[in-house]
């Protein structure tokens, strides 16, 4: 397959990761009861709607349409941040849980923006490679704001006294049981490593 095809699959993947993190991110917003937080997550969203916009500008670039994909990871890492949402933790606990869940949908998009950025510089396209390139800088910045706000919200949490253990529900049921299932699935291949070292 030609690299200009794969790229044009990654650019559709893109543009469906940021469609969707549209619908996501004023989720976060409004879950965060950090004013800090709060504010990197709507600031970004108006970030990210601009995202779509520049991505646009790729498409009429190569005289493609944007849609066409569907972003399976980032419907995986979005799952993953309701996830946190829906957490009973209290106070910073529950904001820690959400900066994990903000972070990945960060550097899902970083990898996503750097491999789009190589092929574009591979295939000579500088429109292109100047376009994305604005999005991944905003991607990068997004992150390192998290991260330092996500500083003393993690001390906080770290002196919040354990939550008692309540039962599972049946989503934490599954979702242990797959984890066993991960675990066992690798054991082999683990062993095999350890019986080499
Ligand atoms: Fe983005």
């Amino acid at each position: 397959m030609a690299l200009k095809t794969v790229l044009i699959d990654e650019l559709r993947d893109m543009y469906s990761a940021e469609n969707q993190l549209v619908k996501a991110l004023p989720k976060l917003a409004k879950g965060s009861k950090n004013p800090k937080l709060k504010s990197i997550f709507t600031a970004h969203l108006a970030e990210t709607k601009g995202q779509v916009e520049r991505l646009k500008k790729v498409f009429a670039e190569l005289g493609e349409k944007p849609t066409g994909q569907h972003c399976n990871g980032m419907e995986g890492v979005i799952e993953e941040g309701k996830d946190a949402l829906e957490k009973d933790e209290e106070g910073s606990s529950f904001e820690a849980g959400l900066i994990g869940a903000a972070l990945r949908t960060e550097h899902y998009e970083i990898a996503g923006y750097e491999t789009c950025i190589s092929m574009a510089t591979a295939l000579g396209l500088p429109k292109i490679v100047k376009l994305l390139n604005s999005n991944l800088k905003e991607e990068l910045a997004a992150a390192k704001k998290i991260t330092a706000a996500g500083a003393p919200i993690m001390k906080l949490s770290a002196k919040e006294p354990e939550s008692p253990k309540e039962p599972k529900s049946g989503k934490e049921k599954y979702s242990a049981k797959k984890s066993k299932e991960d675990e066992a699935k690798a054991a082999p291949d683990l062993a095999a490593e350890s019986a080499m070292v």
